[in-house]
């Protein structure tokens, strides 16, 4: 299978980042296609654990080309700065391409995420505050500044004095400074001077690469639960995780992908505000908070934490077509006797067989669980499906039967050694 997309199918945080590094020995190029900074892919490669942002997780294995599609947004400055750290632990040797039609997180986006999230006070959404937000919405009201624009110097000033009209209103508006013009000119000029070399049409490249044969995996960020359209909307980020859009957001034929392996956390994390109807509090939460260091890769905020929701996972198979997924963290879940899975929702005592539309509807949703008997069992140097405690196999047993979704991985921890694999896909 040359094309395998990767999916979370919770909130984010499934463990993207060891997965896609764990394929990116088999790939020959890796892909980001939405998403930006937001995201936080931890990696621990030769005993080294890097937290990669916007760079693709094929970017330690020197054989891969990694792409920054055209879904993406992308600020240049921490780009740098993240290329700069791994030019500091000796990684220097990577392949880089960044599209010339993804857009750029300016300075004033991340003011506007951060002043708009105060604002809303209560409210908030609980962004990372990486400006993603405001980025997006101005590539929708075709205000955005691309790479493509770095590579034009004085259509670039232009662009950016007309843009800065708009944008100075609106920092006005949250009682910001405006942003000089010329000063930010330079600093795109000299962000531009750096990463000109990386800079082109990627789609081109990458039908060009389809139709070499060569092997490509496309790396999600977030989860699906967090899709613009399909998630818990207003809280979401402000792109779509689904793997059904990386055609769109990678300039790709709609039916070049060959699978999606889906993320599936064995139980749930989730940063920010909204919904979440498996969540756990109090010492049950913190004890697996613990077990799974489940503080943010990139805001290190404490991550909620709830129990394996499969009437979530359901609704992602309905709106994806997803059928092979790998289950993440499975050794976390030794933190205590007795683990619960949610195999439905209910709203005033009736079965529901959607997902809600609304937070108002999402606030009446009662979950229902099974309980299963955990694993004392240190697994997390297991290595074969046969050799796992019998409860742990009855645990991805009824994960399969509850959802129809066949587990082809099983993670145990997070180096890639600490990996089975039930089904070669790629
Ligand atoms: P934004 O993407 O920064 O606008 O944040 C919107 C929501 O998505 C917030 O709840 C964030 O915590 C969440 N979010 C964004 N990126 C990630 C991620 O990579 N993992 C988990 N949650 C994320």
């Amino acid at each position: 299978m040359p094309l395998i997309a990767i999916q979370g199918c919770q909130w984010g945080d499934e463990g993207k980042g060891k997965i896609t590094d764990y394929f990116a020995s088999k790939a020959d190029i890796v892909v980001r296609s939405q998403g930006g900074n937001n995201a936080g892919h931890s990696i621990v490669h030769k005993g080294v654990r890097y937290a990669l942002r916007s760079l693709p997780s094929g970017i330690l294995n020197p054989r891969v080309t990694n792409v920054i599609s055209e879904g993406c947004v992308v600020n240049p400055t921490s780009l740098i700065d993240e290329i700069s750290s791994l030019n500091k632990t000796g990684i220097n040797n990577f392949k880089l391409l960044i599209s010339n039609r993804a857009q750029i997180i300016m300075p004033y986006h991340i003011m506007l995420d951060k002043a708009k999230e105060q604002a809303l006070g209560n409210s908030k959404i609980g962004t990372t505050g990486k400006g993603i937000g405001p980025c997006y919405s101005d590539k929708a009201s075709r205000l955005g500044i691309r790479f493509g624009d770095l590579l034009e110097p004085d259509y670039l000033h232009q662009r950016l004095s007309e843009v800065l009209i708009i944008k100075n209103m609106e920092l006005k508006m949250f009682g910001l400074d405006a942003i000089d013009t010329e000063a930010c000119y330079r600093d795109l000029l000299k962000a531009g001077e750096i990463l000109k070399p990386f800079i082109t049409d990627t789609s081109l490249f990458l039908n060009k690469a389809i139709d070499a044969k060569k092997k490509i995996l496309f790396e999600g960020a977030q989860g699906g639960m967090l899709c613009l359209d399909h998630g818990t909307y207003p809280y979401v980020t402000s792109s779509s995780p689904l793997a059904t859009a990386i055609p769109l957001n990678a300039g790709i034929p709609f039916n070049s992908l060959n699978d999606i392996v889906g993320l599936v956390k064995a139980y749930t994390s989730r940063v920010g505000e909204g919904p979440f109807p498996s969540e756990l509090f109090g010492e049950e939460a913190h004890a697996l908070r613990e077990k799974g260091h489940e503080y943010g890769t990139v805001t290190k905020r404490p991550r909620r934490v709830g129990w394996l929701d499969v009437a979530e996972l359901n609704y992602i198979k309905q709106i994806t077509g997803v059928r092979h997924i790998a289950l993440m963290l499975l050794d976390v879940l030794s933190f205590t006797d007795e683990l619960k899975i949610c195999v439905s929702y209910s709203i005033n005592g009736k079965l529901i067989d959607y997902m809600p539309s609304t937070i108002a509807e999402y606030n009446k949703v009662t979950p229902n669980y099974i309980t299963l008997p955990s694993w004392k069992e240190d697994i997390s140097t297991i290595t074969s499906f046969d050799k796992l405690p019998s409860n742990a196999k009855d645990y991805i047993t009824t994960v399969e039967k509850l959802t129809g979704l066949e587990v082809v991985i099983v993670s145990v921890g997070p180096d890639k050694d600490q990996t089975i694999t039930r089904k070669e896909l790629f």
